[in-house]
């Protein structure tokens, strides 16, 4: 163990504690003792999807050593496109924004550059993205459970055939890896069939939940992230979620008790607040993992995010002053990796001769320190959540950390924290709108629908 991992994250709780009343936090306490005991004897709704549960341990040495390889492959290449979304995107995206410069594709000495595809159905993006393809070596990882969802679909055949102009077919299929099903599924299919090397998704990890499997670990190695410290992390965690100790030592717990213990007093939204943009997409993340487990059946707290100080001049005026249903939980980074310190003017025009030795990271604590004062006296409660510092093995911690409390945070509400009905909603318009084969008839009923009430379908033809 390296001295990173003797230390833990922990979660304060001091400023949200004294806004929920005690009858409250006492019936939450109760409830997530029971949501703790359904979710690790595997009791609860949507068991046969917790083998995320068991991941940091259950990772074998011989798919590490499969993703090294991929990684020495893949490292002479100017750029790797991971094509995914959702569940398939957001984890790797996230641990490797946290982790990397800035500003990486300005560094000499680079790694292989990441870009993503798959992620949304932008014209714009993916020709703006052919466009820089063109002039680099690349490969391919795309990554999808059910290997049909439509977005990464079309951005891997339109990639995949351009790669194959660039290099041939038998170059290109060496260029590209994916990660999904063991047997099913259109991407299982052309993998065997083109001979991709592929990557198992286990069954019982759910999209939101496989940030520690191959969806995650394989482009995270790939931008030279040391996943095993990500592993360690939340192993470690796992250890401190498991126990059976006082709530309070208990993070997962202790943040899923008092999440619902906000909401039953009538904060429904819940805002991530994060002060180093490193971890914006860590909140996407997170909001994510929150939103598609807990937001169904007419029930859930709403997950939010907020980028400080950028959003203080923004959002910031309603959090401080507009409707009271708000909750905080901030990611409190102690240590900072880089130091940059004030320097003194002679003129002194700007004022800002007082702030003179000071490193820009005391400013940004201070604005931390003085923004949750000041949202306490707004009526805006807060959890804390302190991570020592932005490393592989802290972030594995927070990943684990939030997987935990939402299982037990989802039964405390009632709901499976490990399905996601309703996002099939969309898909079955927008494929009817397609006509795709078999939505013939809920295309008639759809293009009707919209002549009734906000005139013409749009006209694909033009
Ligand atoms: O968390 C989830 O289950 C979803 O967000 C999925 O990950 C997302 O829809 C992508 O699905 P797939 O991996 O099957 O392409």
């Amino acid at each position: 163990m390296n001295n990173t991992s003797m230390k833990s994250i922990n979660l304060r709780i001091d400023h949200a504690v004294g806004f929920i009343h005690p009858d409250i936090l006492s019936a939450c306490i109760k409830d997530a003792e029971k949501a703790f005991q359904a979710l690790t004897n595997r009791t609860g709704a949507g068991r046969e999807f917790l083998g995320w549960l068991d991941l940091p341990e259950q990772t074998s040495q011989a798919e590490l050593d499969q993703i090294a390889k991929v990684v020495s492959r893949f490292q002479t290449l100017d750029a790797i496109v991971v094509i995914g979304i959702g569940g398939s995107y957001l984890g790797a995206r996230a641990i490797m924004e946290a982790l990397q410069h800035n500003f990486q594709s300005f560094l000499k000495n680079k790694q292989s550059h990441i870009f993503y595809a798959g992620q949304n159905l932008s014209e714009d993006y993916l020709s703006e993205l052919v466009d820089v393809l063109d002039e680099l070596s690349y490969g391919i990882i795309v990554i999808s459970k059910s290997g049909t969802t439509t977005e990464p679909g079309i951005a891997f055949r339109i990639l995949r055939e351009h790669l194959a102009k660039q290099i041939g077919d038998d170059e290109s299929a060496k260029r590209i890896v994916a990660v999904t099903d063991k047997e099913k599924g259109a991407l299982k299919k052309m993998s065997d069939k083109t001979g991709y090397q592929t990557f198992v998704i286990p069954d019982d990890v759910g999209g939101r939940y496989s940030v520690l499997t191959a969806v995650g670990l394989l482009p995270i190695a790939a931008s030279g992230i040391p996943i095993h410290e990500l592993i360690g992390g939340a192993e470690a965690m796992k250890k401190r979620c498991m126990e059976k100790t006082d709530w309070k030592e208990n993070p997962a717990l202790a943040y899923a008790i008092l999440r619902n213990a906000l909401y039953r007093s009538g904060k429904h939204t819940e805002i991530m607040a994060v002060y180093n943009p490193k971890l914006q997409m860590f909140a996407e993340w997170w909001k994510q993992l929150y939103g598609e487990s807990e937001g169904k059946e007419g029930k859930g707290i709403f997950p939010a995010s907020v980028s400080f100080t950028t959003d203080l001049h923004s959002l910031g005026q309603y959090i401080q002053d507009g409707e009271r249903f708000l909750f905080e939980t901030i990611l409190s980074v102690t240590s900072n990796e880089r130091m940059l310190q004030i320097p003194s003017s002679l003129q002194n025009a700007d004022g800002l001769n007082y702030l003179t030795g000071k490193r820009l990271e005391e400013v940004n604590k201070m604005a931390e320190t003085g923004t949750m004062l000041a949202h306490l006296d707004g009526n805006v409660p807060n959890l804390i959540l302190e991570i020592p510092k932005l490393t592989s093995y802290y972030l594995g911690q927070l990943i684990y950390l939030f997987e935990f409390a939402c299982g037990i945070s989802g039964y405390m509400l009632g709901v499976n924290p490990f399905d996601q009905p309703g996002v099939e909603a969309y898909k079955k318009n927008m494929f009817a709108l397609l006509k795709k084969p078999g939505f013939e008839s809920e295309s008639e009923k759809i293009y009707n629908r919209l002549k009734s009430s906000s005139g013409s379908p749009v006209d694909s033809s033009q």
